[in-house]
């Protein structure tokens, strides 16, 4: 039975920067309130594009960076929540703009986690023999869920996309999952209702992060037979600096370098693992074959942890 590993990464954000001053006028706000509670500095706001065509040019950027072409691929995975339509879903449409034929494709909501979860669920599918070369992308374009008046949230949210090529090896490098959810929790982190938009307990999720992901993260190394000073790397959810780096320590990965994608991009969903592990390995500062934990965590409440090897 063969295992899987990550080959290559692309990533895509909308040119437009929102900056934490330009929010100020819109909102009662501050860049020193944002940037001390949250550590953001600026977010990407998408113009015309949609959770596809940003799906799309990320994995494209992927497949450009792998020894892939098209044809060869023969699952897409796309995980997201802010999907503008109900069908055809967003994993066809990529396959289509990229010219991948004859391919199995779904999205994936666990918010948050979702593409920690639909990593695993590549892999497991590799291993089942059933998919050799997979497209896994996390798409958000969260900005058009925001109430453009509430300070709360819409200083924390942007959009943009992370894709991951994953094919079958025979030196496995994703570990098994550390994978759950928090049901009684659910109503914490919400899009329902009529407008749907973005709502959250701030302080309550705020709290079950600093408290239960240094165990979820511990965890996950132990199931990837890992400990944590020999990560090179950490790819938390990029929701707050306060919550990442903290949990950094906590988890005692003295070692690795720390993402902080959140810093210019902002929360954005299932994107924001793979749109900072994109980024780390395109500047180089992992080395090929490192241990990088992944650590998704939000809406549901969800959350999954798995270690790789760095492509
Ligand atoms: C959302 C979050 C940044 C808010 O920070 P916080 O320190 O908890 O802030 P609070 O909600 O307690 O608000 C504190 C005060 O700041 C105010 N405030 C809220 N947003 C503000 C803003 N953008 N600018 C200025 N003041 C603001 C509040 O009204 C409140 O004022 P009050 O004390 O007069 O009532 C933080 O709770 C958090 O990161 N939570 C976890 C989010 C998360 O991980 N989600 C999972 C993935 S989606």
């Amino acid at each position: 039975m063969p295992g899987s590993r990550i080959v290559a990464l692309g990533h895509y954000q909308p040119a437009r920067v929102l900056t934490n001053e330009e929010l100020a006028q819109m909102v009662e706000t501050s860049d020193e309130w944002i940037q001390s509670r949250v550590g953001i500095k600026t977010r990407r706001i998408a113009d015309d594009e949609t959770v596809a065509d940003m799906a799309a040019a990320a994995a494209g950027k992927a497949l450009a960076n792998s020894e892939l072409s098209p044809s060869d691929i023969d699952l897409v995975v796309v995980a997201t929540l802010t999907a503008e339509d109900r069908c055809p879903n967003v994993a066809a449409r990529v396959a289509e703009t990229l010219g991948i034929k004859a391919v199995a494709a779904y999205d994936l909501n666990t918010a948050c986690s979702g593409f920690v979860y639909a990593l695993a669920t590549v892999d497991h599918a590799i291993q089942a023999g059933v998919a050799r070369n997979a497209l896994v992308i996390g798409a958000e374009r969260l900005s058009k869920f925001v109430d453009w008046t509430d300070r709360s949230t819409c200083v924390l949210l942007g959009d943009g996309a992370g894709a991951a090529v994953v094919s079958a090896s025979d030196e496995p490098a994703i570990s098994p999952v550390l994978w759950g959810s928090v049901p009684e929790m659910g109503h914490t982190i919400t899009i329902d209702g009529e407008p749907q938009v973005f709502k959250q307990e701030g302080q309550a999720v705020f709290r079950w992060a600093t408290t239960e992901l240094p165990k979820l993260a511990r965890a996950a190394c132990e199931k990837a037979g890992i400990s944590p000073s020999e990560l090179a790397a950490f790819v938390p959810h990029q929701a707050n600096l306060r919550i990442i780096e903290p949990l950094a320590k906590k988890l005692g990965a003295e070692n690795a370098i720390v993402a902080r994608d959140v810093v210019d991009s902002g929360n954005t969903s299932a994107a924001s693992v793979p749109l900072a592990l994109a980024k780390l390995v395109e500047r180089r500062e992992v080395p090929s074959g490192a241990p990088v934990l992944l650590l998704g965590f939000g809406g549901g409440v969800t959350y999954a942890g798995l270690v790789i090897r760095c492509p």
